[in-house]
């Protein structure tokens, strides 16, 4: 993706988030990590958007290199 910072975590992030919706930070700029705080509104990338059912682990990616998106599918190991 254009214009993301390439100093994030190179792992995913593994939690069990509650049921609701989410949105994923796509630019690596978010001082919420994986989770959105409007920190692309001068970029053109935007958050990917998702409804969870909760009671399940998901792995996000915050290296932002997966072709997944919002979650990991190993390409930070690339
Ligand atoms: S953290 Fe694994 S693909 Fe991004």
């Amino acid at each position: 993706m254009n214009d993301v910072p390439r100093d994030l975590p190179m792992h995913p992030l593994v939690e069990e988030p509650e049921a609701g919706r989410y949105a994923w930070c796509a630019c690596g700029r978010s001082a919420k990590g994986v989770h959105c705080d409007g920190s692309h509104k001068d970029t053109e990338i935007r958050p990917v958007k998702i409804e969870l059912e909760g009671g399940r682990k998901v792995a996000w990616c915050q290296c932002r290199l997966t072709k997944n998106p919002p979650f990991c599918d190993g390409s930070h190991k690339a």
